[in-house]
């Protein structure tokens, strides 16, 4: 079982070109099923996910090549539209394949994506627009049966909560829609403009991303895209608060801080020094983080949920108190327990946890919960007192691409042992 080992304690210094999203690169690799020949996806990170992705793709009947960050998919020939329970177990958001493989097969089955770390992950939403669109979906034994034979139209579909996997299913297959397909209540996250981005290099007709209402004009001919990925703003904030919790200085290229304000924000009340530029921004810290004001996570452009750990695991180490609110999702404190083995004091209650910082954690062996859980507990080890341990790579591996070796460049003290 390999882990990290991080001695605390080293300021960080530098600059770090940041990896491509994984939420976004996601979708648009479901969304290559949409037309016959091979598409080009550009700035493709090198992740457990997108490797699960590219699985359930050449399962499909694809021919998938990768060339560096670079990944080239050919969808002419796809000879079965089902995916297995053991593909759908490994990554939970394979549920985005749902729209596409209904738009061009006509038909779709997939095993019901199971919870995960972050407590149920219900697809209601998604099933509910997908029938809306004219789709027939039977559930029966754990399984989706789904087909759409000609029935499927475009029309008005309106998201109760603005599921960013749900928006992107309906935008997928509402392109195999003949009409014009509204998707009101959208959700409003980057990932989803670069999305439409992709869809654009197709010759879809969609527009309104970003905004909580997108349109879809659909059933017209598409052919393969060819597109580069925007930067991984989730991947860019680790980072940058890991700038909070150790101190130094880090520079992260190739996102839009926009995409960050909220983040960017935080560290900037807590402390930090903030500069941006077109598609950088760079945090400086040279004191411990101070208490914030309440942080709530919220749909975009909200405080994100992906983020809220990683914040907690900085300012845990700092002085001063804050109060956090996860909204989101049922279950998103399972990093806490850990952060307390390393003396973190934060209580918890509901979506509510408290984080009074100790002034410096102290190294522990801990294990990663989750994904964000685990990023977590690396920011939190780099401004620790001492040597740290952290296991469970395997979750971290599935959003971070090289995160050891990202860190080391910046002057951390980590190692991955196998
Ligand atoms: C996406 O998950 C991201 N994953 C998540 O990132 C991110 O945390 C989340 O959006 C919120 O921003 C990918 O893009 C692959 P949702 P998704 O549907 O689409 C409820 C990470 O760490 N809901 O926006 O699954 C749901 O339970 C991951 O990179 C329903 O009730 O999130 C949650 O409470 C973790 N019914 C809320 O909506 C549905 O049908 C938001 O979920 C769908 C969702």
């Amino acid at each position: 079982m390999s882990y990290y080992r991080i001695v605390g304690g080293r300021p960080l210094e530098g600059c770090l070109t940041v990896q491509g999203a994984k939420n976004s690169v996601l979708p648009i690799l479901a969304a290559t099923l949409l037309a016959p020949g091979q598409s080009i996806i550009r700035n493709c990170p090198d992740l457990s996910d997108v490797s699960a992705a590219l699985d359930i793709l050449s399962l499909l009947g694809c021919r998938v090549d990768r060339q560096g960050d670079t990944v080239l998919v050919d969808a002419s020939v796809l000879h079965r539209w089902d995916i297995p329970e053991r593909l759908m177990r490994e990554m939970r958001s394979s549920v985005i394949f749902l729209g596409a493989l209904l738009a061009r097969m006509g038909a779709a089955e997939l095993s019901y994506p199971g919870g995960c770390e972050l407590g149920p992950r219900p697809i209601d939403l998604h099933l509910a627009a997908l029938r809306a669109l004219g789709a027939d979906i039977r559930e029966a034994q754990g399984c989706l049966c789904c087909r759409g034979g000609r029935g499927l139209r475009g029309r008005e579909l309106c998201l109760s909560i603005p599921s960013v996997g749900a928006t992107e299913n309906a935008m997928l297959a509402a392109c195999g829609c003949p009409g014009v397909t509204t998707i009101m209540g959208a959700a409003r996250e980057p990932e989803i403009v670069d999305l439409q981005g992709f869809l654009h290099s197709m010759g879809a007709q969609v527009s309104g991303a970003g905004s909580s209402v997108v349109t879809v004009r659909g059933g017209l001919p598409l052919h393969p895209g060819d597109y580069g990925v925007m930067g991984d703003r989730i991947a860019a904030v680790t980072y940058l608060c890991a700038a909070g919790a150790a101190g130094g200085r880090v520079l992260t290229r190739g996102v839009n801080p926009e995409c960050l304000k909220s983040v960017l924000s935080c560290l900037e009340e807590a402390g930090c020094t903030v500069e941006t530029g077109p598609d950088w921004a760079a945090v400086e810290c040279c004191q411990p983080l101070s208490g914030i004001s309440p942080v709530r996570t919220a749909p975009y452009p909200g405080f994100p949920t992906d983020a809220q750990a990683i914040l907690m695991a900085a300012l845990a180490g700092g002085k001063g108190t804050t109060m956090f609110v996860e909204n989101i999702f049922d279950n998103r404190y399972r990093h806490v327990d850990e952060l307390r083995r390393m003396g973190a004091d934060i209580q918890v209650s509901g979506r509510v946890a408290v984080v009074t910082g100790t002034g410096r954690l102290h190294g522990a062996s801990v294990r990663s919960t989750d994904l964000r859980g685990g990023a977590a507990l690396v920011v939190a080890a780099l401004g620790a007192k001492g040597e740290t341990q952290v296991s469970g790579l395997n979750h971290i591996c599935r959003g971070y691409d090289g995160m050891e070796r990202t860190l080391a460049a910046l002057g951390a003290d980590i190692q991955k042992i196998e």
